[in-house]
């Protein structure tokens, strides 16, 4: 693509003598003709490359200390979606040369001399001592990227680019997003993130716990891309995930997708076999997992559900549960075991998706005499350490 460019033609020719009243209004009669013609106002066509050779050999042949010298290059610029640019330009012994800014893939002309000649009204200038040139863009969008060039209507046209790069943080596409989810244990699950963002974000999966997740029979902290796919999703998957896209502007972002997994109540039991002497306390245990949670509850050999009431104290029996995620530790405390009391007890736990229960038998042992003599002997040990 030929750079667009606004070299004036010969009778543009900057001369000492010319009025530069003249010349700006000649300049600005031009482009206003030309962006009546061209929907993209492309200014004259750059001069053939063996032209161009040789009108700059010449140009080096001539005293180049006469021309306007641009001091230093177009610093590129980097600036997050939003924010103002600013885009400088600095040239040396203008003199009666005028500075224009291009907007290279577009081929539009931005500013000419002291005037704005685009239409966006995003776009300002301002300058410094006929040195500086500043061509400011507000809040940048993502069409602003690009190059921009600077041009001093020397003959030939001398010109630098500076890169315009616009930013954009990472954000989350919600529409093609995974939400929230419920499964049955034992299906497959995908769960998509998709992120949006310039440069192109990296997007990866891991659990907000931290957390190694199973996946593809490996454990891994995080996997890395737009999809997490699980096979044969278990129990143990159920966490909530965060999808985090970066691509080194910041702020990175997350979403937190939360999978449930759902099972029917299982149970296990410690000690299926308890035994106890008349008169002692003793707790038999439980465990159960479930999803959704189980309601859980004890019952008698008979039958009958254990309520216990834990405003009467020393009430006979004691029921506490403790819950960890979707286990359940149930215990029932019986207090002054009677003859009565031996024989199997039985704990349940239900949800929407099944019941199940299990039995635990509690056994009389005979009246620990030994215990106790075992115990005593225990202290007169101790007893005897401390006063040797
Ligand atoms: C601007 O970026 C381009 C490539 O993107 C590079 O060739 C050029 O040297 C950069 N200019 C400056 C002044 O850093
Ligand atoms: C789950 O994925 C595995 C492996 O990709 C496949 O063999 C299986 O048929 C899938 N199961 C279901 C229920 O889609």
């Amino acid at each position: 693509m030929a750079e667009p460019h606004w070299l004036p033609r010969p009778q543009f020719r900057p001369r000492p003598q010319v009025n530069v009243l003249q010349l700006a209004t000649a300049i600005l009669a031009t482009v206003a003709v030309t962006m009546l013609v061209t929907a993209t106002p492309t200014l004259a066509e750059i001069p053939a490359k063996g032209k161009h050779t040789r009108l700059d050999s010449q140009q080096t042949a001539q005293d180049d200390s006469d021309f306007p010298r641009f001091a230093e290059p177009i610093a590129n610029v980097t600036v997050s979606v939003g924010r103002d640019a600013l885009m400088a330009c600095v040239v040396e012994n203008l003199k009666g040369y005028k500075v224009a800014w291009v907007r290279v893939d577009t081929q539009t002309i931005l500013s000419i001399h002291h005037n704005v000649i685009s239409q966006n009204s995003r776009i300002s200038l301002t300058y410094n001592d006929h040195r500086s040139w500043y061509l400011h863009i507000k809040e940048v969008e993502e069409t602003d990227r690009g190059w921009y060039m600077c041009q001093v209507n020397t003959d030939p046209m001398r010109s630098r680019k500076g890169y315009l790069q616009v930013v954009v943080p990472p954000m989350i596409v919600e529409g093609l997003t995974s939400n929230d989810m419920v499964v049955r244990e034992g299906q497959n699950v995908s769960l998509v993130c998709k992120a949006r963002g310039y440069p192109e974000p990296y997007v990866m999966w891991r659990r907000e716990d931290g957390e190694e997740m199973l996946i593809g029979g490996e454990h891994v902290n995080v996997v890395d891309g737009e999809l997490l796919h699980i096979t044969k999703v278990s129990r143990l998957h159920m966490a909530a995930y965060l999808c985090v896209a970066s691509n080194g502007v910041p702020p990175s972002i997350s979403k937190r997708v939360h999978l449930r997994v759902q099972f029917p109540p299982m149970l296990s039991i410690p000690n299926q076999l308890e035994g106890a002497y008349v008169g002692q306390d003793v707790i038999l245990e439980c465990h159960t997992e479930a999803y959704p949670a189980s309601i859980n509850y004890w019952t008698t050999e008979r039958g009958d559900m254990i309520i216990s009431d834990t405003s009467r104290a020393g009430d006979k029996y004691e029921t506490t549960s403790t819950v960890s995620g979707y286990t359940k530790y149930m215990k029932l405390k019986i207090r002054a075991v009677g003859p009565n009391d031996f024989g199997t007890y039985r704990c349940v736990a239900k949800n929407s998706l099944g019941e199940t229960d299990g039995n635990i038998k509690l056994d009389e042992m005979p009246t620990p005499t030994t215990a106790i003599i075992s115990e005593m002997s225990l202290l007169n040990r101790s007893y005897g350490k401390k006063t040797s």
